[in-house]
C-alpha cells in the first residue's frame, strides 16, 4: 500500500496507534511501530523527566519511526517541546490547544507536526498553520472530545473537502472494515486509542482492561462539557458528575467534584468506581486483550480482505 500518510511517517501501514494518557507509554509504542504502524508516546501523564526517559527507552526498543503527542493544554507544554527537540523525535502529534502555539517551532527542527482537530474550521487553521497533516476526531472518540458532536461518519467528509493535507480519521475505529469505511470517506489514515488499550503493552490497569472489553453498547457517554469535555465508561463517579450536571452545578462544584488525578486513580491505579475511566464508544466491539502487534495484523488484514468484497 502506497499513500501520503505512508510516506509522510514512512511506516507500512496507515494505522497509528493514538497518543493516550496512563496509557501509550515506551512499551506501547515501540511495540506499534515494530509492527510497522505508528506508535505514538502520550506525554499527557507524563512529568518531562519521565517523558525523556519513556523516548530513550522507545528509541532502544526500535529502529522505526515514532511520535509523541503533546497535549497543548497541560503546563509543562514548553518543556515537553524542549525534550522532544533534544532527543530528536521526528513526529509531534498535537492536541487540545492552538495549532499556530508550536507548529512552527517543531517544523524548524525538521519533526513533522500533526494537529487533532474535531471541526473544519480548525482543521483549516491547522493546514495555515503549517501541519504535515490533520487527525479528524469524531464524537464516538474515547478521551477529551469536541464540544460540537460531530460524528466521525460526518467528520471525515467534510474535513477532507476543507484541506488539501492528509487527514486521518478518529473515533470510533477498532477494526479493518472501519478502517475501509474511514479511507472512502475520505481519510489516507486512522488513529485508533481505545483498541490498542486492550493490549498488554498499554500501561493501563489491568482491572480498567478488563472493564474496557466487557463494556456493552452505551456504557459510555460524553461527560464535563462545561469543563473539557470526555468520554468516560459509566461508574461511581460518572454517577455522581451526572447528578451535578442535571441539577445545574456551578462550574466550580464540578471542578472540585472532578479533583485531582481522578484519570491516573481510575485508568492506572484500577479504582474502578471513583476514578475517570476514558474510553471511546467503540469499546462496546472490543472483545479481548491482545498484543499491540497483533491487532495491528488483524486491522489490516481485515483491512485488506473488505477491499476484496466490501458489500457484505
Ligand atoms: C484512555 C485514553 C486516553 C486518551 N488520552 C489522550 C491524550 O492524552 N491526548 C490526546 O490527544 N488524545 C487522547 N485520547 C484520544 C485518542 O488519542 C484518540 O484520538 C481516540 O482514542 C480515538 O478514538 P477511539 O478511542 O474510538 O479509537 C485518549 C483516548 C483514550 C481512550
Amino acid at each position: 500500500m502506497e499513500n501520503r500518510v505512508i510516506r509522510l511517517f514512512n511506516i507500512n501501514y496507515p494505522i497509528v496507534q493514538a497518543g493516550m494518557i496512563w496509557a501509550s507509554g515506551w512499551r506501547l509504542a515501540s511495540a506499534v511501530s515494530n509492527a510497522g504502524a505508528l506508535g505514538i508516546i502520550g506525554s499527557g501523564s507524563m512529568y518531562p523527566d519521565i517523558l525523556r526517559e519513556h523516548i530513550q527507552k522507545c528509541k532502544e526498543a526500535t529502529q522505526k519511526p515514532f511520535a509523541v503527542n503533546v497535549p497543548l493544554l497541560y503546563p509543562d507544554v514548553e518543556k515537553l517541546i524542549q525534550i522532544i527537540i533534544e532527543e530528536k523525535v521526528p513526529i509531534v502529534f498535537t492536541s487540545a490547544g492552538n495549532p499556530k502555539t508550536w507548529t512552527s517551532v517543531l517544523k524548524e527542527q525538521g519533526i513533522k507536526v500533526v494537529h487533532v482537530v474535531s471541526s473544519s474550521k480548525f482543521a483549516v487553521k491547522s493546514q495555515e498553520a503549517g501541519c504535515d497533516a490533520v487527525v479528524a476526531e469524531g464524537f464516538e472518540a474515547g478521551g477529551h472530545n469536541g464540544r460540537e458532536e460531530t460524528t466521525t461518519m460526518v467528520l471525515i467528509p467534510a474535513v477532507s473537502a476543507a484541506v488539501d493535507i492528509p487527514v486521518l480519521a478518529a473515533g470510533g475505529i477498532a477494526t479493518g472494515r472501519q478502517m475501509l469505511a474511514a479511507m472512502v470517506l475520505g481519510a489516507e489514515g486512522v488513529q485508533i486509542g481505545s483498541r490498542f488499550v486492550a493490549s498488554p503493552e498499554a500501561s493501563s490497569h489491568e482491572k480498567f482492561k478488563n472493564m474496557v472489553i466487557a463494556a456493552q453498547e452505551g456504557d459510555t457517554q460524553l461527560s464535563l462539557k462545561q469543563l473539557t469535555p470526555v468520554r468516560l465508561l459509566k461508574n461511581d463517579f460518572f454517577i455522581q458528575i451526572q447528578e451535578a450536571e442535571k441539577r445545574c452545578a456551578p462550574i466550580e462544584e464540578l471542578q472540585k467534584l472532578l479533583g485531582k488525578g481522578r484519570a491516573k486513580s481510575g485508568m492506572f491505579e484500577g479504582n474502578l468506581d471513583e476514578g475517570e475511566l476514558e474510553i471511546g464508544q467503540v469499546s462496546a466491539i472490543i472483545k479481548k486483550i491482545k498484543p499491540a502487534a497483533e491487532i495491528v495484523k488483524e486491522i489490516y488484514s481485515e483491512y485488506e480482505e473488505a477491499l476484496k468484497r466490501p458489500v457484505k
